[in-house]
């Protein structure tokens, strides 16, 4: 089955062709991140300015690049939340439209489980059970994932009481003078940084499977605060991510001895991080799955492979929604 995904809650217009939840036939992405960079994050009024411009052209140029034309695709996914509600607006009015006009199925897919497929696209043998770390910009969860078909078969162990990992990242690397998006800025700097130049808080939390990067932030603040003008700024950069990546990636093996399984996931813009990557590769008797770089942030295919596994389709009548209940 050929499922065209489209993907529009952030700040990416993006669009691919999926074939059985696995294989990527095409993709095309229009990034605004050097938009926003101007803002020093995303403006929902130019996001959604800009998904509108641009849907057509992304649905057309990938169907040229998969060199197919409608009668060769099966279903339509788009993400219809956790997001940006009037960015969301423009690919489900997207979806609705071609799915009414050519007599596709329709299937809404949720923004967090499609992050989860993403791993699939890479891992062709991965399948639940396995525990999921989902670090994102937007969010930062803990799944025990039973049956990726069903929803209702994904149990959250635990997730941010305040700031997600990505927020965390952006806001430190704001603190030292780094462009939009924060992650990567502060990946590159930390290289070659002392890792443990400077000692950093972890948080102590009634559910051990919870997290809270706030008073990470607070402290880091304090630290700049009192530091002179000149500090390290590598070696400040090279602490932050690993107090942050010792926090998620410990946290994720403990999910993981709680409910006796070996696989690992992570997923989300923050599992594109290699230090993170590095810390659970090495863990023995565990097995990493992660997705590939470029489907780690915001991206069509993920939609696409998250469309093909859901059981049901969900015809016209569904809606947007801003945050998860
Ligand atoms: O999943 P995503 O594209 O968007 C949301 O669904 O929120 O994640 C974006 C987040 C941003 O906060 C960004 O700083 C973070 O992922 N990120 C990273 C890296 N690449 C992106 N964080 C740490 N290390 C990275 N290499
Ligand atoms: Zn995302």
């Amino acid at each position: 089955m050929k499922v065209l995904g489209i993907e529009t809650s952030c700040d990416e217009t993006s669009v691919a062709l999926v074939e059985d939840g696995r294989l990527v036939l095409a993709e095309k992405t229009i990034s605004q991140i050097p938009l926003h960079r101007t803002y020093g994050g995303v403006v929902p009024e130019l996001a959604a300015r800009e998904h509108a411009l641009y849907i057509d052209q992304v649905i057309w140029d990938c169907l040229e690049e998969a060199g197919l034309n409608w009668s060769g695709v099966d279903r339509i996914a788009v993400v219809n939340g956790p997001g940006l509600v009037s960015s969301l607006m423009t690919g489900i009015t997207a979806a609705k439209f071609l799915s009414l006009a050519l007599g596709k199925e329709l299937v809404a897919v949720n923004h967090l489980k499609a992050h989860i497929a993403a791993v699939m696209l890479k891992e062709p043998e991965l399948e639940p059970p396995f525990v999921c770390l989902l670090a994102s910009g937007g969010h930062t969860q803990l799944l025990w994932v039973k049956d990726f078909a069903h929803t209702e078969r994904i149990e959250r162990l635990g997730q941010t009481l305040d700031d997600s990992a990505g927020e965390a990242f952006d806001k430190v690397a704001r603190m030292l003078g780094l462009s939009y998006p924060g992650g990567p800025a502060i990946e590159r700097l930390a290289q070659g940084g002392d890792r443990n130049a400077y000692r950093l808080p972890r948080p102590k939390l009634a559910n051990q499977f919870d997290f809270s990067f706030s008073g990470l932030k607070t402290a880091v603040i304090r630290l700049i605060e009192s530091l002179p003008e000149d500090f390290c700024r590598k070696d400040l950069a090279a602490s932050f991510q690993e107090n942050v990546c010792l926090e998620l990636s410990e946290k994720l093996v403990s999910a993981a001895k709680y409910s006796s399984l070996d696989k690992l996931v992570i997923a989300g813009g923050v599992a594109a991080n290699q230090r993170l990557r590095e810390m659970l590769a090495i863990r023995p008797n565990y097995r990493l799955f992660a997705p590939d770089l470029k489907h780690c942030t915001d991206n069509g295919a993920m939609v696409a492979a998250a469309g093909f596994w859901c059981p049901i389709y969900s015809g016209l009548n569904f809606g947007v929604f801003a945050r998860e209940k």
